[in-house]
């Protein structure tokens, strides 16, 4: 990208880059700055301490103020901060703009990471009575923060994150890349992207395009996306949330496009709506994307929003939500394809080269333990691990009950004492599954020691409930790879 792709020359960036590393403009210099008080309030969006700590307006102060805070500053006060960029330059990119007598924030200027800064524009609600411009560059908020969690961050030769924004993902990524593309249809996104990357001292290849046309023909190591995933009608007022897309066609899309981007034992991982249409199974439906594409898959359903609720989340997020007219037109659109709620979650896909991929599509909307993406790499693990292995070769390793796993009973008081209705495995870390069980795996899980063999366990219990060995043994399979699957028994390795 050349110099008029950013929203700075290279040298103004470099001026900002001396100007907020002097100030000790970042996510640690701040906090030493404010203490933990100010600190929390300020992520709360109470600024009252972090503004009573910043009175004498030095450039941190002032770099507090302006960015944190969202105050209007003296010019004076401001120039000082952002010396050696001039006000001029800082104007004329759009960082900051005259209000009043003084200058506010043009961009969300964040401190992010340990060192790390991120250029995004304003949210809506900083700006009330301002449209939203139509290439809006989103900030980091919850469902950026949802793809960064879920992201496998193991070493890799190419990454690339499709539709980067602000260039948030494309910076993590660069932490464990050799080499990151992000693209992005929005040629004022890819500005801030440039600017984020030079801020950072990155590298990144950027590409303007829609989707994966920028990169056709080409293989990554790892894909990321948070692409504009709203469903609705089809229709694009901003590009950071419409696909152009009608209802949920771009997870669908994506779907199809990942063989194609995927180098061997390459991973794509993006964020997905899907709709739930009355007489349909959801699951279904989103596990239908990815029939015949040879990849492994497993997407978790983490939220459910009936069509009111979403509508008025979207409508809220651009600053629209008082538009009687685009609500109907939304809520219509729904009513007319029978939506009756729509889902959000991660999908994790995985190019293993086998004839039989695994499909897997969940709800799993209880609270996880992060790293949420060190457990979806786990997850792909054991499904390598379980593909190594028939059933006899299940049956011949041992195994141990995952550590702290629980067992919660509903028993109903009868005639003769308690008698237990229903019987859950709890996994009370990672993902924190739950599984009910009847009395026969119950008893499996509880004698996984390690000790005795899959195979000789099962000998163990058929003759202590007076069943056949081998019958045992051959239903054992699939419930056995299913727990191995979540991690509820574990093989000890030798
Ligand atoms: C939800 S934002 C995500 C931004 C950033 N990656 C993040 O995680 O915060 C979606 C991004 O996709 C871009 N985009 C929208 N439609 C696109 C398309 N058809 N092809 C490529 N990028 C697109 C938008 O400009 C926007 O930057």
């Amino acid at each position: 990208m050349d110099e008029h792709d950013m929203l700075l020359s290279p040298a103004g960036v470099d001026a900002l880059r001396t100007a907020l590393t002097r100030a000790g403009y970042t996510s640690n210099g701040i906090a030493d700055r404010l203490g933990p008080q100010a600190t929390g309030g300020a992520a709360r969006n109470d600024f009252r301490a972090a503004l009573r700590a910043t009175e004498d307006r030095d450039p941190l102060g002032t770099l507090i103020r302006v960015f944190i805070c969202d105050q209007t500053e003296p010019e004076a006060a401001v120039a000082a901060a952002l010396a050696p960029l001039t006000v001029d330059e800082a104007l004329a990119g759009g960082l900051v703009e005259r209000h009043g007598d003084g200058l506010r924030a043009g961009v969300d200027l964040e401190p992010y990471g340990d060192d790390w800064w991120v250029l995004a524009d304003l949210p809506a609600s900083s700006r009330p009575g301002r449209p939203l411009h139509s290439e809006h560059v989103l900030g980091i908020g919850g469902a950026t923060q949802t793809l960064i969690g879920a992201a496998v961050r193991r070493p890799v030769e190419t990454a690339l994150d499709l539709g980067t924004g602000s260039g948030v993902q494309a910076l993590h990524l660069s932490e464990h890349s050799r080499r990151v593309t992000a693209t992005d249809l929005s040629r004022r996104a890819l500005r801030f992207a440039a600017t984020t990357a030079a801020l950072n001292g990155q590298d990144w290849e950027l590409l303007r395009g829609d989707m994966v046309a920028p990169v056709a023909g080409r293989r990554f190591d790892l894909v990321v996306s948070n692409p504009p995933f709203v469903v609705g009608p089809g229709t694009t007022t901003h590009v950071y949330r419409d696909s152009g897309r009608a209802g949920d066609a771009i997870g669908a899309e994506l779907a199809a496009a990942a063989p194609g981007l995927l180098t061997e034992g390459g991973t794509m991982q993006y964020l997905a709506n899907w709709v739930h249409v009355t007489g349909e199974d959801w699951g279904e439906r989103v596990a239908g994307w990815f029939a015949g594409t040879g990849l492994d898959a497993w997407v978790i359903q983490r939220e459910v929003a009936d069509p009111m609720a979403y509508v008025n989340l979207w409508l809220t997020d651009v600053g629209e939500a008082a538009d009687p007219h685009r609500m109907a037109a939304w809520l219509d659109w729904f009513d007319a394809h029978k939506v009756e709620a729509v889902g959000f979650g991660i999908v994790s896909l995985r190019r293993a080269g086998h004839a039989d991929p695994a499909v897997r599509v969940e709800d799993l909307r209880q609270r996880v333990e992060p790293p949420m993406g060190e457990r979806i790499a786990a997850w792909f693990d054991r499904q390598d691990w379980l593909r190594a292995r028939d059933t006899e070769g299940l049956l011949a390793e041992r195994y141990r009950a995952a550590e702290g796993l629980q067992l919660r009973q509903e028993a109903t008081m009868g005639d003769e004492g308690w008698a237990v209705d229903r019987q859950v495995l709890a996994m009370p870390h990672g993902l924190r599954w739950t599984e009910e069980v009847d009395p026969l795996v119950l008893a499996l899980v509880g004698g996984a020691d390690g000790r005795l063999s899959l195979r000789d366990q099962l000998a163990l219990l058929a003759t202590a409930h007076d069943v056949a060995a081998e019958e045992l043994a051959e239903a054992a399979g699939p419930i056995v790879a299913h727990l191995v699957e979540r991690g509820i028994i574990e093989p000890v390795t030798a």
